[in-house]
């Protein structure tokens, strides 16, 4: 099997820099690094990651970019990511082989081969500590906003066999967060229905109950404000196989929004 892993992982702008998080956010960093080094072990070639702030809205985007390489600034958290330099190799084989198997399914791809994209901070801040050396090529996709939640699933699963049937070591993930209702105040907990509803999907998904976490998402990424429609999520449903058992390393909030660092492994 060429895909090790799949992982759901947060990208809280306070996880940016290491020595701003705050101690309710602890325990996404330590996940995050648990699985930076389940990365290593598995001698993981390619990252292939979707995050809900890279947005397109007509398109599921590519990035096949030989070599990524910018600085960001996001406009989403000016205060607390700025100036953040990144560079990692790219994978324009896997790239075009995803494209493809998403254009085979019928989906709108776009394949981005661009040095001047810069990315989005939902890529950028897991793969600080996914990826801290740099040294494992990243392909980028987008979420598509006018894509339904179904067929964002679709294309989930055209990416898990591109990968599975691939020659190369890939790990998938998924950025972005659970119960999105944001308020001012890091601090803030999700409101006690959207815990409860994160508690039931999360539960779904510890207990290999797919399909119902599938089910659910339908209302849940409505009521909960899921973060991008839950697109990540219907993304990740779709990579990931029954025999992909998922295991919890981290929960926390911001700003009244629900996060977590979920691996998905044989
Ligand atoms: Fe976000």
């Amino acid at each position: 099997m060429s895909l090790e892993m799949a992982l759901l992982v947060a990208h809280a702008p306070s996880m940016c820099h290491e020595e701003n998080v705050p101690v309710f956010q602890q325990s996404l960093v330590a996940g995050l690094k648990k699985m930076r080094d389940r990365i290593v072990e598995a001698g993981t070639e390619v990252v292939v990651i979707i995050s809900t702030h890279f947005a397109a809205p007509f398109h599921h985007c590519v990035d096949v970019t030989p070599h990524h390489k910018g600085i960001l600034t996001a406009f989403e958290a000016l205060d607390l990511i700025s100036d953040v330099p990144y560079e990692y190799p790219g994978d324009e084989e896997l790239g075009k082989q995803l494209a493809a198997a998403g254009k085979r399914i019928g989906v709108p791809v776009l394949e981005v081969n661009d040095t001047t994209y810069v990315w989005d901070y939902g890529t950028v801040v897991p793969l600080r500590y996914l990826v801290p050396n740099e040294d494992i090529a990243v392909v980028s996709l987008s979420v598509c906003l006018s894509a339904p939640l179904e067929e964002t699933y679709r294309w989930g699963t055209a990416i898990g066999q591109t990968l599975r049937e691939g020659g190369k070591k890939t790990v998938f993930v998924s950025s972005g967060a659970l119960s999105h209702n944001l308020v001012r105040g890091r601090e803030n907990m999700p409101s006690r229905s959207e815990q409860a509803m994160d508690s039931q999907f999360i539960g779904y998904l510890k207990n290999g109950q797919y399909a119902d976490a599938r089910e659910m998402l339908n209302q849940y990424s409505r009521i909960a404000g899921v973060e991008s429609g839950g697109r990540h999520l219907a993304a990740l449903l779709g990579v990931v196989e029954p025999t992909q058992k998922a295991e919890v390393w981290g929960q926390g909030q911001s700003s009244a929004s629900w996060n977590a660092i979920i691996s998905f492994a044989s």
